[in-house]
C-alpha cells in the first residue's frame, strides 16, 4: 500500500510527501453505547488508510483518491465545500481544524484503503484520523490525540450527516497492538486490555450487504435515547436502571422503552466482559456478545436478516460468542470462535449463507493493530 500511494502522488504532484497510517476498528462489545456516554471496548485493526501528503504553499488542497481513481481540488473556507462525498470527508477535517484556531494551509495528497467499506470497520474514522494525525503533524498544531478523535467525529456530525459516538475516531488513533481499550465515553477515561486469548480467535464474517442508513437509522435511534434521557431528567442514558426506565414507562413510545432497554443491559455486559476476560472466562465474553446481540436485534433494531443468518449459525456451531459489530443494517459479525471449532465454523457458515443468499460472507481474521502512525 505504501509503494501505491507513493507512486501516486508521484504520478500527480510530481514530487514526495509525508507518509501518514491510520486503522479501521473492531468493537468487541459496547454497541450504541459511546452516544449514550457509556462504555465502548474497541480495538484498531491491520487495515486502514495510508495517505501522502505535502503541504503545497497555496490555499487549495488537491486530493486524489487512488482507489475511486478520482481527484478534487477545493479550498479551505466553508464555501469551499467539494462535490465528491469522499472528498468532504477531508474537508471536513480541515474544516474542524481552522474552527479550533489551527492554522493550516494547502496541500497535495493521495491516498488509498483496504478497510471493506460498509462493512461496519469505520472506513471513514479512518479516513479522518488520518487526516488529522497528519496535518497536526504537517503543520505543527499540537491538537492533542482526543481532540484528534473529536475533530474525526464533528467531521461526521458537520460535513457528512451522521450524528456518530466518539468510538471509531477513538479507536482508529488511539489503537495499540494487541490491545483493546475499554473507554468511558462520559469521563473519556481509558484502559488498555492485552488482547491474546489462548485458543480463541476473533474473525469477522461479512455478510457484504448495505441497508439503506444514510444517517437517519442510526441518528433515529440516537434521538430515540435522548428522548428517554430527558425524561429521566439525565444528560445521558448512561447510569440509568431498569427500574427508573420502567418508572417513566408510560411517558415514552414502546419503541423508545425497548431501544433504552437495551442500552441499559449494554452498560453491563461491556463491564462483565471485562472482568472476564481478567479471568479468562471466555465462555462469559461470548455469552455476553450473544445477550448484546439479541438485544440489537430484537430490542435496538438495527440488525438485519444476513446479520441474524450468521449469529444463528454460529449458535448452531456452537460457536463461543457471535454478534453483529458497528452502526449495523449490514456489515459484519464478530465472532468469538475456539480454534477446534474455528475450521467448520468458517465452512459451515459459508456454505449456508451462500445457499440462502446467493452469495458468500466474506472471511476478516482480526489481526489487533496500531492506530494513527507517521510511516514518514
Ligand atoms: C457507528 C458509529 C459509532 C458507534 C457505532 C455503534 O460505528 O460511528 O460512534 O455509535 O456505530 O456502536
Amino acid at each position: 500500500m505504501e509503494t501505491k500511494v507513493r507512486t501516486a502522488f508521484n504520478r500527480h504532484f510530481n514530487t514526495e510527501g509525508t507518509l501518514y497510517a491510520s486503522a479501521g476498528r473492531i468493537n468487541l462489545i459496547g454497541e450504541h453505547t459511546d452516544y449514550n456516554g457509556g462504555f465502548v471496548f474497541p480495538g484498531a485493526v491491520d487495515c486502514g488508510i495510508t495517505a501522502m501528503i505535502r503541504p503545497n504553499g497555496t490555499d487549495r488542497v488537491r486530493a486524489c483518491a487512488i482507489d475511486l481513481d478520482d481527484f478534487a481540488e477545493f479550498g479551505l473556507r466553508e464555501e469551499d465545500k467539494p462535490a465528491a462525498s469522499w472528498a468532504r470527508y477531508i474537508f471536513g477535517v480541515c474544516r474542524e481544524i481552522c474552527k479550533r484556531g489551527g492554522k493550516i494551509g494547502g496541500f497535495d495528497t493521495a491516498f488509498s484503503g483496504d478497510v471493506p467499506l460498509g462493512a461496519g470497520m469505520s472506513s471513514s474514522a479512518a479516513l479522518e484520523s488520518a487526516f488529522a494525525f497528519g496535518l497536526n503533524d504537517l503543520f505543527d498544531l499540537h491538537i492533542d490525540k482526543f481532540e484528534l478523535a473529536r475533530i474525526g467525529q464533528a467531521t461526521e456530525h458537520n460535513y457528512c450527516g451522521v450524528k456518530c459516538g466518539i468510538m471509531d475516531q477513538f479507536a482508529s488513533i488511539f489503537g495499540r497492538k494487541g490491545n483493546l481499550m475499554r473507554l468511558d465515553c462520559r469521563s473519556m477515561e481509558f484502559e488498555y486490555f492485552p488482547f491474546d486469548p489462548q485458543g480463541y480467535r476473533l474473525v469477522l464474517l461479512d455478510t457484504v450487504v448495505k441497508h439503506e442508513l444514510v444517517g437517519s437509522p442510526y441518528n433515529d435511534r440516537r434521538a430515540s435515547c435522548e428522548r428517554v434521557a430527558r425524561t429521566l431528567g439525565q444528560e445521558f442514558l448512561r447510569g440509568a436502571t431498569m427500574a427508573q426506565l420502567d418508572a417513566v414507562r408510560e411517558r415514552i413510545s414502546e419503541e423508545d422503552y425497548r431501544r433504552a432497554r437495551y442500552v441499559i443491559g449494554e452498560e453491563r455486559r461491556v463491564l462483565d466482559v471485562c472482568d472476564a476476560l481478567q479471568r479468562g472466562d471466555y465462555a462469559t465474553v461470548g455469552a455476553r456478545m450473544y445477550e448484546t446481540h439479541d438485544g440489537l436485534s430484537k430490542d435496538y433494531e438495527v440488525s438485519c436478516e444476513e446479520l441474524d443468518f450468521l449469529v444463528d449459525t454460529a449458535r448452531a456451531c456452537n460457536v463461543t460468542g457471535a454478534r453483529m459489530m458497528g452502526g449495523g443494517f449490514g456489515g459484519c459479525t464478530i465472532n468469538l470462535v475456539a480454534d477446534n471449532d474455528y475450521d467448520h465454523f468458517i465452512a459451515t457458515a459459508t456454505q449456508r449463507f451462500a445457499e440462502r443468499f446467493g452469495h458468500a460472507p466474506k472471511v476478516y481474521p482480526v489481526v489487533i493493530s496500531d492506530g494513527a502512525h507517521k510511516i514518514g
